[in-house]
């Protein structure tokens, strides 16, 4: 399990996805803190409930998926108003209900692309960027008990700053590879063992092969560690390690090759629930440093972002379920599990299709693991990507990220440390 710990929550990692041809949209802007414009109908998404094993049978909506993650949106397509009308329906916001919010203390920081994990009533907050040109090498812990924020300490020095793995076994925090330094710099594949009761960081082996964002697992007793984007921070890898790890230890020399996941790419939620593995949304393709620049800075390519949702159980092999309601990336902390349900606050979703701008998700998802639906659950304050989430004591926190211009521009715009919560009430199934 990622996250949590208390029983009822959990959280973890990331994922990715595969990608391809990038003819065309290389937009050059500074950003990562890009942005747009806004929506237009939704068409619910009708699932059947049902599981199909991986590779899935050619449905008109794989291959749709599969032809627009091929090719990228191109100036061909937005002229095809089929192709426009499919798109569109992913950038807007989905109808949901309104849930009251309360403002918490704000975090010492504010952060994007952080990590959080959930001991208990404490929620371990890392790292993250706190303008694109500073980056934090610090914890900071929010304790949902007293609601106060408190025990900041040092990350050792050797770690990744933004778009780490991380999962929690309920003491011990398992911390893998991500990218070094501010900007678009490169990745390490230093990792790390937290002993959130003593504050004491040991070495892991490092990672075959660094990685930006990869899904991030406790599983049957082995870390495992998927895709991400490989060390241009755009190509999306699919190989799957894992290594034997108990109470805070490494077990085996070095890591092992497992079974590669179905696509690659970074900014995915991993989770395990009922002893089955699950690996929802993401992206393919990222940011990039921009060529010669000595400070990496960073430019903006194309990307696309994914709903699909795949599952291991005990037959390991990767199972398709039914997709997000819209396409979902950047929520590899962005979750917890409640009453046998998924929980998944924000994230970004498809590209605004003219202005190619980053369009971010402002729904609370749930998905009932026994019934496999999707629904939206209630809506956030703001629209926000890379947010931290925790549940404790019937309340859904969320802090950190980046939120939106406004409730009419659902582009990215201010880095924030604010925590919220809202009392959550789930559908019964
Ligand atoms: C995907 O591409 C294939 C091959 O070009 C084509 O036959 C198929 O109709 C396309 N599917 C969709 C949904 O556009
Ligand atoms: C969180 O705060 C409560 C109330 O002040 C306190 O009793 C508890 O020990 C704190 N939790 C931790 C892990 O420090
Ligand atoms: C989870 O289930 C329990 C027991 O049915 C219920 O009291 C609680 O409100 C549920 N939690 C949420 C977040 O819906």
């Amino acid at each position: 399990m990622a996250r949590a710990a208390a029983g009822k929550h959990r959280k973890s990692t990331k994922f990715v996805f595969v990608c391809v041809g990038l003819l065309g949209a290389a937009l050059i802007t500074d950003l990562l803190w890009a942005s747009s414009s806004s929506s237009t109908t939704f068409i619910p998404y009708k699932s059947s409930g049902t599981m199909m094993s991986w590779p899935p049978p050619e449905s008109s909506s794989d291959s749709f998926l599969r032809n627009h993650s091929a090719r990228g949106v191109t100036d061909k397509d937005k002229k095809d108003g089929i192709h426009g009308r499919i798109l569109s329906k992913t950038f807007a916001d989905l109808p949901g209900p309104e849930l009251k919010w309360e403002k918490m203390t704000e975090s010492p920081v504010p952060r994007l692309d952080g990590a959080a994990v959930q001991i208990k009533d404490q929620l371990f907050v890392f790292a993250g960027y706190g303008t694109i040109d500073l980056v934090h090498s610090h914890v900071d812990i929010y304790n949902f008990t007293s609601n106060t924020w408190g025990g900041r300490f040092d990350m050792p020095k050797e770690m990744a700053h933004s778009h780490l793995g991380m999962v929690t076994d309920g003491r011990y925090i398992y911390i893998v590879t991500g990218q070094y330094g501010p900007q678009c710099r490169g990745p390490t594949a230093h990792t790390f063992v937290l002993d959130t009761k003593t504050k004491k960081w040991q070495d892991m082996p490092p990672l075959p092969i660094p990685r930006y964002a990869p899904a991030t697992q406790l599983w049957r007793g082995r870390l495992h560690v998927m895709g991400g984007s490989k060390e241009d921070r755009y190509t999306p890898g699919v190989d799957h390690w894992s290594i034997a790890v108990k109470d805070g230890k490494v077990l085996e020399k070095e890591w092992q090759v497992e079974m590669p996941i179905p696509r690659g790419g970074p900014h995915r939620a991993c989770i395990v629930a009922g002893d089955r593995l699950y690996m929802l949304g993401g992206q393919e393709g990222d940011f990039m440093a921009k060529p010669n620049s000595p400070i990496f800075k960073c430019s903006r390519r194309n990307e696309v972002v994914y709903s699909d949702v795949y599952m291991l159980d005990d037959e390991m092999n990767w199972k398709v379920l039914p997709p997000m309601p819209k396409p979902d990336s950047h929520i590899e902390f962005a979750w917890v599990v409640v009453n046998n349900s998924i929980v998944i606050a924000g994230g970004t979703t498809d590209k605004h299709p003219d202005t190619k701008k980053m369009i971010l998700v402002g729904e609370v998802f749930q998905f009932q693991l026994d019934t496999l639906k999707w629904s939206v659950v209630g809506k956030l304050p703001y629209r926000v990507k890379t947010t931290l989430v925790g549940f404790w004591d019937g309340w859904l926190y969320f802090t950190s990220g980046q939120r939106d211009r406004g409730p009419d521009d659902p582009t990215p715009k201010k880095v924030i440390g604010e925590m919220w919560r809202t009392k959550l009430s789930l559908p019964l199934s």
